[in-house]
């Protein structure tokens, strides 16, 4: 039996946080304590820039304080409303206005409380979808290596990150594939926006569907752009040949838009920005500025009116959760809706992703970088790896930033920067030139 693990601060051992290293981190813990706007405060009174919107879901910035007062006033409204065969007000509130946000004919949405259960719902709601209309043999889905689709079993199959599968191997959906991811560091390292080139890469899905036939295909699953893998931008023209290949064949596309809707890209959606209209999209994070948990998706008119035959008595589709659509997620859903639109937060993120674009590749040359990305209010550096300690360099990286005041993401040897909408171009500076002392100090 291995000892248990004697940290400097016992009060921290019962917590097992989650994608986190707890020994690592409990011998040097990193906490926050409060947050408003774009800072966050730690617990010895010092600021940090958010360089990262909590994990990709303040796009309002923290604690914005219409939001907050919505989420008080439903407390103080409405704690808890049954979600099954009741419901509450807000929750249809909130529908139609992501109805109304939503392009073209997505139009109904089911909600659920992660991004991860809203893929997990996505991938079920197509299952039934083609069962309901007597092609029950379409059961696989395709995913892409590389994609994030959270921690679900549905989620993770379809999903590519390595690391997340491994030790689940056993327990993930059967026939399941996936398309190769679009970064190239050979044909697309320091791209600006869009990569030129890598819109092939799309082709290899006939190669897939005529692997196991169309006809048992039952949607291809990709994030508009990736983002957990380390803001991997689609090459132009590639997500219109998904689109294309998907009609031929009548396969479902899902855009996963958990990071990229609500701003991230400068729009409502990414299907919007990248003018590619999937047939369902799940959302979470941005939806209420991450103020309380809820995702969920949005379907097409027509993928809801197979699910609506049958006698009315009868339920639809039996799936949901305790709290689909809980009050305060709405409540705060609705404000932040608001708050977007009425700050224009999404032309702001517009404005700011030339600023940010500017900065970001300025540190091209700095040690050891070995790519720099990006599009709308994302963008990573990718580092060449410490020899035989992948991931190592990025990490040092990443401590030396929130020592600086500066919190961003690392994932492998590639850090990240997500900043709200609402930063100034001086924090977005700030965000940049941290990270070079620290791409600096870890040469
Ligand atoms: C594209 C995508 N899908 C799903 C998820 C999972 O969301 P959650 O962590 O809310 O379950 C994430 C989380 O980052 C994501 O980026």
């Amino acid at each position: 039996m291995e000892q248990p693990v004697i940290t400097t601060a016992p009060e921290l051992e019962a917590l097992w946080l989650p994608f986190t290293h707890n020994r690592h981190f409990k011998r040097h813990p990193r906490l926050v304590s409060g947050a408003e706007g774009m800072y966050y405060t730690t617990p010895d009174g010092r600021r940090v820039l958010d360089g990262l919107s909590g994990l990709w879901c303040c796009n309002a910035g923290h604690r914005h304080p219409r939001i907050v007062e919505a989420v008080k006033a439903q407390l103080d409204e409405l704690d808890y409303a049954v979600a099954f065969q009741v419901h509450h007000p807000r929750a249809f509130e909130l529908a139609s206005a992501l109805a109304a946000a939503a392009p073209a004919d997505l139009n109904h949405v089911f909600f659920t409380n992660s991004g991860s259960e809203a893929v997990d719902t996505a991938l079920k709601v197509a299952l039934a979808y083609h069962q309901a209309r007597g092609e029950g043999q379409r059961f696989r889905f395709i995913g892409r290596a590389r994609g994030y689709h959270g921690v679900g079993f549905g989620g993770l199959s379809v999903g590519g990150m390595v690391a997340n599968r491994k030790a689940f191997a056993a327990a993930l959906l059967p026939g399941v594939d996936h398309l190769p991811h679009t970064h190239n560091l050979e044909h697309m390292a320091f791209s600006r926006g869009q990569p030129e080139w890598g819109a092939h890469l799309a082709d290899e899905l006939e190669n897939i569907i005529a692997l196991h036939d169309a006809s048992t295909i039952a949607a291809v699953i990709v994030e508009p752009m990736q983002g957990s893998a380390g803001v991997i931008v689609p090459p132009r023209g590639y997500l219109e040949r998904l689109r294309a290949l998907c009609d031929k064949h009548g396969i479902l596309l899902i855009f996963d838009e958990v990071i990229t809707a609500f701003g991230r890209l400068g729009t409502s959606f990414a299907a919007e920005r990248f003018g590619v209209m999937p047939d369902l999209l799940t959302f979470a994070k941005g939806v209420n500025s991450g103020m309380v948990p809820l995702g969920g998706v949005i379907v097409k008119q027509g993928i809801y009116d197979a699910f609506m035959r049958g006698p009315e008595h009868l339920v639809e589709f039996f799936h949901g959760y305790t709290y689909s659509g809980h009050p305060l997620a709405c409540a705060a859903g609705l404000a932040a809706l608001e708050v977007y639109r009425e700050e224009g937060l999404f032309e702001r993120a517009r404005r700011l992703e030339s600023v940010l674009e500017d900065a970001v590749h300025a540190l091209r040359g700095e040690p050891n970088v070995i790519d720099i990305r990006n599009f709308g209010l994302a963008a990573a550096v990718e580092l060449a790896p410490r020899a035989g300690q992948p991931s190592l360099r990025a990490m040092q990286v990443f401590d030396r930033c929130f020592q600086d005041g500066v919190m961003l993401r690392y994932t492998g040897d590639i850090l990240a920067l997500g900043p709200a909408p609402i930063a100034s171009e001086d924090e977005v500076g700030m965000l940049v030139d941290t990270l070079r002392r620290a791409i600096r100090a870890a040469a």
